[in-house]
């Protein structure tokens, strides 16, 4: 019983917290209008939350759309949605599961050979979780991150024959806490606490990532941006908040709606003249200073490099 009303109690703190800091500062919506006719945009795991709020809003621009999903049921109801509610039928799903590295090879196969254009690429997906993905690394790790970096390697030089064009990767304050250690962070974890930390970490790969492609895309016109969201209500918050179950209808109201956490991202992939800010952080649709673990140049290049060679890619 003690345990409880502690918990709910650091619940609640935690709750206000959150409040305070970001829904006192309520999400600033992305007003500005540009066009996507003609455009192309990939989303990863544009099937739920804020990913399919950024979908409709990019369809609603006019963009050819395609939700890069797993589950192709779960996507269906999305793809209608987006389509009744933008009046654009160029919203599209592929299969794509990001824990599985020859899916993600399969999918860019297939993109490459179907899709003449890719303007802008949303690295969206992300979860929560233990475990091992099908290549035998952190599952976390190999979704958020591992992923997302080979996809966006292979889709490379699409984007620079389509230029200018740009990354969105969807990251996290939750980096704040995340650090890399490059022994561990590809190895599977168990426990909660755990899954907590292995996210933390795999959100400032995030950012580092980000970081590091930007100098490597210099002079080529395709730009890349770190977002975060805010903290929104998602399944994936609700995984994180899974303790304070009882309270979770008290919780919910302290986040953003989906709508408002699609915001950054929008913002970094419509908004014109940010193009010096490549390889920075944005929150609120405003560039921001990371924490300093994602300031460190020498640990994205490392990290890049890390990556590569966990995948095979380097020479
Ligand atoms: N919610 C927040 O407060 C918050 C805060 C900071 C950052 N973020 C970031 O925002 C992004 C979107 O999250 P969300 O909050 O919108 O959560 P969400 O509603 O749970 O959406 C997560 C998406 O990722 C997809 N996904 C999961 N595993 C995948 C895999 N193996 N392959 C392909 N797709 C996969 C999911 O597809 P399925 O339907 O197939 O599971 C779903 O579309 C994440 O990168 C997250 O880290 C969220
Ligand atoms: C929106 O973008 C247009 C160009 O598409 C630009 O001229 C305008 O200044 C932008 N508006 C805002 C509010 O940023
Ligand atoms: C991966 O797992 C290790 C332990 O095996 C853990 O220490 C690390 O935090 C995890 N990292 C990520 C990014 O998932
Ligand atoms: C990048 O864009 C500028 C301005 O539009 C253009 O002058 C330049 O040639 C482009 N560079 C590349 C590599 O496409």
């Amino acid at each position: 019983m003690a345990l409880m009303l502690a918990l709910s109690g650091l619940a609640l703190l935690g709750g206000l917290y959150l409040w305070l800091s970001y829904n006192f500062l309520k999400a600033p919506m992305c007003r500005n209008r540009t066009s996507l006719r003609g455009k192309t945009v990939l989303i990863t795991g544009g099937n739920k939350g804020i990913g399919e709020k950024t979908a409709l809003d990019l369809a609603q621009r006019g963009a050819r759309v395609i939700l890069a999903c797993r589950d192709k049921a779960r996507t269906e109801s999305a793809v209608s949605n987006i389509r009744r509610e933008s009046g654009n039928n160029e919203v599209l799903f592929m299969s794509l599961d990001l824990a599985d590295l020859s899916s993600v090879r399969a999918f860019a196969d297939e993109f490459l050979r179907s899709e003449p254009r890719l303007d802008i690429l949303i690295n969206n997906a992300g979860v929560s979780a233990g475990g091992r993905s099908a290549d035998g690394f952190n599952l976390t790790f190999q979704v958020n991150h591992l992923g997302h970096f080979l996809l966006t390697n292979l889709l490379l030089d699409r984007l620079k024959r389509c230029a200018p064009s740009r990354v969105v990767v969807v990251a996290s304050q939750a980096h704040r806490v995340g650090r890399i250690d490059f022994q561990n962070i590809h190895k599977p974890v168990d426990g909660l606490l755990k899954f907590y930390q292995a996210y933390c970490h795999s959100k400032l790969a995030n950012i580092l990532h980000t970081r590091e492609l930007a100098n490597r895309l210099e002079g080529t016109n395709v730009t890349c941006y770190a977002v975060h969201p805010g903290f929104v209500d998602t399944e994936l918050i609700h995984q994180f908040l899974i303790w304070c179950k009882p309270i979770l209808f008290l919780t919910r109201l302290f986040l953003r709606n989906p709508v408002e956490g699609a915001q950054t991202s929008i913002y970094c992939a419509t908004q014109e003249g940010i193009e010096m800010f490549s390889g920075h952080y944005f929150a609120n649709c405003k560039l921001q200073e990371p924490y300093p673990q994602a300031r460190n140049d020498a640990v994205a290049k490392k990290l890049w490099e890390f990556s590569e060679k966990l995948l095979g890619l380097a020479k």
